[in-house]
This record gives C-alpha cells, sequence and structure tokens, in this order.
C-alpha cells in the first residue's frame, strides 16, 4: 500500500506531498505542531491533543477555521488510508502561504498538513525493562517553547548529541535547573515522591505527563510539581521521562552516572504499568 499525505483536504502520494516554498512554516517556523499516537487503529488523547493544539493556534494568532468534527474526520480517513495499525500521525499548521515578511499576511489561509509513519509501541513496553540513557545539554531555546512550534532547532541539536553519544534523550539544562528533554519530559523519583518541572513558558505541557500526573493521583502516589537540579536527579532514587511516543521511560543513567541502582525503580515501573493499562483502555492495544 503507498503511503500517503494529507495536504489542505486532499489525500495525496506521500512522495508528491508538498507545501509552497514560500510557506512561512519554512521561512520563519511559524507553524504549529501535534504528534498523536495511534493504536490498534485508535488515536490515543485526541481530545487533549486537539485542546493543545486550538490553544497554540490562539496563542499565535493564527486562524483555522475548521471544525473539531471534520478535523477528526480527516485525520482518521489518512490513517485508514495508510492502514497501519500501529502509527504515529504528525499534525503541522502554518500561518499560510504568502511573499517574505515578518509581519503577519493579511489573507492567507493556515496551511494544513498531515503525515503518517508506522510505529512499534511494543519496542516502548521492553525498554520498560531495560531503561534508557540520558545526557546534559544547556536550555537554548526561545522564551514560550510552552508553545508546541515547529522552531525546534534547539531540541534537534541537543538530540544529535544524545545520539552520538549513545543516548535516547537529551535533559536541557536552564543553570543547574532542568527543564524537559529535547522532546520529552522529566521526571525524579525521591523519597516516594515523583517530582516535575511545572508548566508555565519554560516547557512544553505534555500529554503524557497530564496523563502521568492524573494516574499517580488515583493511585496515590505524591507529586511534587517544582523545578529540580541536575544534583537531585543525580541524587535520586529514580528517574524517567514521558511523551507521546515514549509513553513512559526509566532513566538508568544521567551523563553516564547511574540513577539509583542502575535499573528501573519500582515507582517508575508502577507508573508505566499504569500508562500501558490507561493505553489498553482507550485503544484495545496490548503488546
Ligand atoms: N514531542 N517536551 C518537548 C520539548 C516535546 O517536544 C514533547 C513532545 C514533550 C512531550 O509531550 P507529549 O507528551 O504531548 O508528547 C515534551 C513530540 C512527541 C515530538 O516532537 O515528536
Amino acid at each position: 500500500m503507498p503511503q500517503l499525505a494529507y495536504v489542505n483536504g486532499h489525500i495525496v502520494h506521500h512522495a508528491a506531498a508538498m507545501l509552497h516554498v514560500e510557506d512561512r512554516g519554512t521561512q520563519f517556523a511559524d507553524a504549529v505542531y501535534e504528534v498523536c499516537a495511534v493504536l490498534n487503529g485508535r488515536i490515543l488523547d485526541w481530545q487533549p491533543h486537539l485542546v493543545r493544539l486550538r490553544r497554540n493556534l490562539a496563542e499565535l494568532g493564527i486562524v483555522w477555521s475548521m471544525a473539531d468534527g471534520p478535523f477528526g474526520l480527516q485525520a482518521r480517513r489518512l490513517i485508514a488510508a495508510n492502514g497501519h495499525a500501529d502509527c504515529i500521525i504528525y499534525i503541522q499548521i502554518s500561518r499560510g502561504t504568502a511573499r517574505r515578511d515578518h509581519a503577519f499576511p493579511d489573507a492567507a489561509p493556515p496551511n494544513v498538513v498531515m503525515t503518517v509513519r508506522r510505529f512499534d509501541f511494543a519496542q516502548r513496553v521492553r525498554q520498560l525493562d531495560t531503561g534508557i540513557k540520558v545526557v546534559t545539554q544547556p536550555d537554548t531555546r526561545w522564551g514560550r517553547v510552552d508553545i508546541k512550534t515547529t522552531g525546534l532547532l534547539g531540541n534537534v541539536l541537543a538530540k544529535q548529541v544524545a545520539r552520538e553519544a549513545g543516548a535516547f534523550e537529551a535533559w536541557l539544562l536552564d543553570g543547574e535547573t532542568v527543564r524537559e528533554g529535547s522532546s520529552t519530559n522529566a521526571w525524579i523519583v525521591k523519597g516516594g515522591r515523583i517530582i516535575t518541572h511545572p508548566t508555565g513558558t519554560h516547557i512544553l505541557p505534555g500529554i503524557a505527563r497530564d496523563s502521568i500526573l492524573r494516574l499517580a493521583g488515583e493511585a496515590q502516589i505524591l507529586v511534587e510539581e517544582r523545578p529540580f537540579t541536575l544534583a537531585e536527579a543525580l541524587a535520586a532514587d529514580e528517574a524517567f521521562l514521558s511523551s507521546t511516543t515514549s509513553l513512559l521511560l526509566p532513566v538508568v543513567a544521567i551523563d553516564g552516572e547511574k540513577v539509583g541502582d542502575g535499573r528501573p525503580g519500582p515507582i517508575t515501573r508502577r507508573l508505566g504499568e499504569l500508562l500501558w493499562a490507561e493505553v489498553a483502555r482507550q485503544t484495545g492495544w496490548r503488546a
């Protein structure tokens, strides 16, 4: 089956899916995006992703007239057309195509593109047992990383450092404070409490982060939403990260130093089980 993409209302062959060279997403990163997990043909947490997308559009003053219902149908149509039960759908909405000028164009409709790629979620379940490593990098990003824009160069460069170091992720440091990962939220566990950076302008308010906070609350696991330092992370009992495509992964080493005993810890494992149970509840997916 050929790979298909969505461009401004049309489902087209992936290889032929194009935007104009003067798309503002290309020229200014004047675009927002979402990444959603699809398991068993069902989109995980669709509603929260939609709420975040609308908030981001509003933050940037991008006016997009499509209602939630028709948009959801278009996304599902693309997923079905690609025929992968387990995949990731990428959604990008830019301010549109206009002759290059920093100020907003008067009347350019947004450009909406969606792509789908197959994804092996079972690998994430296996990684719950092994854990992953992170390195640290300075947080060089702009001041509104709570808005999920395609301006990701700081994230890209940090991730590449991680990749070259044989690590899964780079945790971004502002001075001594750990903000988040290059594409994930960061967590530590100390004395039975889970700790993660509060929302605000310094981190992306992750959908997986939100689910974990809710599940932890229901399981009566104590939560602190506060900034934590690299020193605290190195002295933590456990650490983990979260995102749509990672779900929840134990962090067993930071900059080559073991976290705890260097193996996934009990609270991390418990939260991982709870999150996968939520995935199963929403989508029927099982490893
Ligand atoms: N990344 N922090 C950053 C900087 C992110 O880019 C992401 C998501 C997250 C986690 O958010 P969520 O739980 O909603 O996926 C945190 C996506 C998956 C990406 O860019 O591919």
